[in-house]
């Protein structure tokens, strides 16, 4: 892999934040590897593709970003506010919790948001996933991200909406998986510590249920014998880090600064969802046939188009 240049941050000379109690519930995480870094200036498509997506292995990208106008425009409340409406928002005063009763949303106005965590005003604020779309909400600030060198096209996303912007302010997000979808998680403004575990982690549903109903809140603790290999990285104002699915991952603050970050979603390649050797396949097959909805009958019908597709892959090493 000729484009990795130099590693990321050793989870030694982290420091604690916000949220670094979310990192330390993974066993050994404080042996956790680095993400291998690019630089985005000599990150081709063609290698982006072969050697990161179609792998699925996760990769920080070295000032994709930096050179789109939301960049500079964001940081600015008036931007906002001229170039968006006074929408409904929901915000949280507190760190984006998986298990809906955790979570206490607040619905207010978009502009007074901005208030908010412009002004400081709360410990912890996040106003998490607003969809932007072409003829929607936010619309406004599409011009202000002009794509990736690296991905210059992609197919739109299966579940996950195109694009999503979180503004926050010392909010930490618990940890989860994207079981569907690839996701580029760029930084506008402000960085962020990501932490992820491989698919391939042993007792893969029990260390799921265990962080999806984060019970660690509860005093309880995953079992220490278990060897998760977590690796992690910075993300820096103008980085993005691709995130495959299946990996789980849980984000904490650098800084108790403004933050934006804007999650791109695309389609997976088919084969992704056919190797039912996986955990975390099977689960998005059983969460798709239960509860019951217009697209349950067809599961039956994609899983084997999906698993054929794997094998494929497998036999031709051809996406
Ligand atoms: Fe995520």
């Amino acid at each position: 892999m000729n484009n990795v240049i130099t590693p990321g941050p050793k989870p030694a000379e982290e420091k604690k934040q916000y949220g670094d109690d979310i990192f330390s519930v993974i066993p050994g995480f404080e042996k956790a590897s680095a993400v291998p870094v690019l630089d985005a200036a000599v990150l081709t498509e063609e290698v982006f593709k072969r050697d990161w997506v179609s792998k699925n292995k996760p990769c920080l990208i070295k000032g994709i970003v930096k050179h789109w106008p939301a960049v500079g425009k964001w940081k600015n409340k008036e931007y906002w506010t001229d170039t968006c409406e006074n929408v409904d928002v929901n915000v949280y005063p507190h760190i984006n919790h998986n298990d809906p009763s955790r979570l206490n949303a607040e619905k207010m106005k978009f502009y007074d948001a901005l208030e908010r965590v412009y002004s400081s005003s709360d410990q912890i604020f996040s106003m998490p996933g607003e969809t932007i779309t072409e003829d929607g909400r936010f619309s406004g600030v599409i011009k202000d991200m002009p794509g990736f060198a690296c991905l210059p096209s992609s197919e739109m996303p299966r579940v996950y909406d195109r694009r999503r912007f979180f503004m926050y302010r010392r909010a930490a997000t618990a940890w989860h998986y994207h079981g569907i979808d690839e996701t580029l998680m760029c930084q506008v403004k402000g960085a962020k510590k990501v932490a992820l575990l491989p698919p391939d982690i042993p007792r893969a549903k029990y260390v799921t249920r265990f962080l999806h109903d984060e019970l660690h809140l509860e005093g309880r603790t995953l079992d220490k014998s278990l060897e998760l290999r977590p690796c992690i990285t910075e993300v820096m104002e103008g980085d993005a880090l691709y995130i495959p699915p299946y990996w789980h991952h849980a984000v904490i603050p650098c800084d108790g600064e403004i933050g934006f970050t804007l999650a791109f979603c695309w389609r997976s390649a088919w084969y992704k969802l056919g190797d039912f050797s996986n955990y975390f396949v099977r689960d998005v097959y059983r969460q798709g046939i239960w509860p019951f909805t217009k697209f349950t009958p067809f599961l039956p019908f994609l899983g084997m188009y999906a698993g054929i597709s794997y094998c494929v892959k497998k036999i031709t090493g051809v996406v």
